[in-house]
């Protein structure tokens, strides 16, 4: 008798399934096989323009960043869910020039734990434009892993018309669980382009096409797919000899800008103040004033390290013993990076060694 009703109550569950229910069924099962395919990606979100709000539509420059939460970013852009299986945490809430050493340290070693782990195949950092590059070459100098680590930010906050945020993120998560952006290093996805973290600066600050590398974008995203043209020759991640699993924090490098009239006060001031070496961002190729040398040289003979860089504007390249006797001097030269990314760099190489020559070698590999 119990088998005979079982029978029944199948028989009539499959014909309410074949009838019309089935199509909620296979509706159900896509969705869970969609999502058994989707990737993983998490956004940690660290504030910036893309978290931010402007009173009015037409407020595109005037506003208050960081404000919006991750889970909100995320509640406004609903064809996430199409591109990922996506979770948030809101590591901070800050305008990213109030960003700390000891903020890129525990932004880098909970990068650095998420990509160790097997349910997370790749991972999205909001930003905010001003030292997105930094963060970007930072993560690119001591995360150990191959996965796609992608930093995003925005020019207009999500309140203002023609708001470039969402798209910025919804691309950004597109690259983090793409396949073929493994192994490419730390990359920067705005504007439709994807630019390496190494290479990209901020060189406009009021246009949505922001972001500029000297030597080219690596790829770009057109609705959704990723179209690659070149990769990164430098060192980096899972090649990097840095990993901050092995840094708690980061020694003290001060940048000192250089133009015309260039005087020695403010390089002796920040030797003063600690810094165990200066970035001396120079006009051109990274030229020092006449009057400023005995007193970089003063400083090198107490063992601050000089790091000649350049300001220039479209990609300084600065050269070593061209116009000064670098090797006579005892000074480092910063290759084509500019000063914020020398200053990126230098502190994490003093976390390994003090030896000026050894330290050449790092600007010329990363
Ligand atoms: N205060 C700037 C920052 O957080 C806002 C600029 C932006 O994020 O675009 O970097």
């Amino acid at each position: 008798m119990f088998s005979h009703a079982l029978a029944l109550r199948t028989n009539s569950l499959r014909r309410s399934l074949l009838r019309g229910t089935a199509l909620t069924a296979l509706a159900l099962c896509s969705a869970a096989a969609l999502a058994a395919d989707l990737p993983k990606v998490v956004i940690l979100a660290t504030g910036g323009t893309i978290a931010g709000a402007g009173a009015e539509a037409t407020n595109s420059a005037t506003y208050q960043a960081a404000k919006v939460p991750v889970d909100k970013l995320i509640a406004g852009i609903p064809q996430l869910g199409k591109v990922a299986e996506v979770r948030g945490e809101q590591v901070f809430q800050v305008a990213s020039e109030s960003l700390r050493n000891e903020n890129l340290v525990a932004l880098a070693k909970r990068v650095s734990a998420l990509s160790k782990q097997k349910d997370v195949d790749g991972i999205v950092i909001t930003h905010g434009t001003d030292t997105a590059e930094e963060t970007a070459y930072f993560l690119n100098l001591v995360v150990a892993s191959d996965k796609p680590i992608v930093v995003v930010a925005s020019m207009r906050p999500g309140t203002a018309m023609s708001a470039d945020g969402q798209l910025n993120l919804l691309n950004a998560v597109g690259v983090a669980g793409s396949s073929d952006a493994r192994g490419k290093g730390v990359l920067v996805v705005m504007n439709d382009e994807i630019n390496s973290g190494r290479d990209v600066s901020k060189a406009v600050n009021i246009r949505v096409d922001a972001f500029r590398s000297p030597w080219g974008a690596l790829g770009m995203v057109v609705e959704g797919r990723n179209y690659w043209f070149r990769r990164l020759d430098k060192r980096h991640t899972v090649n990097s000899e840095f990993n901050i699993d092995q840094i708690d924090s980061l020694p003290l490098v001060e940048i000192a800008y250089a133009a015309g009239n260039a005087n020695p006060t403010a390089y002796r001031a920040l030797a003063q103040s600690g810094a165990k070496a200066l970035i001396h961002a120079g006009p051109g190729n990274g030229s020092v004033a006449a009057g400023v040398v005995p007193t970089l040289r003063e400083l090198r003979g107490q063992g601050v390290h000089i790091i000649r860089s350049s300001h220039v504007n479209a990609g300084g390249f600065v050269l070593r013993n061209a116009e000064q006797p670098d090797d006579q001097y005892d000074w480092v030269v910063a290759h084509d990076l500019n000063p914020q990314k020398a200053r990126i760099l230098a502190s994490v190489a003093l976390t390994k060694t003090q030896d000026s020559k050894e330290l050449q070698r790092i600007f010329m590999q990363y």
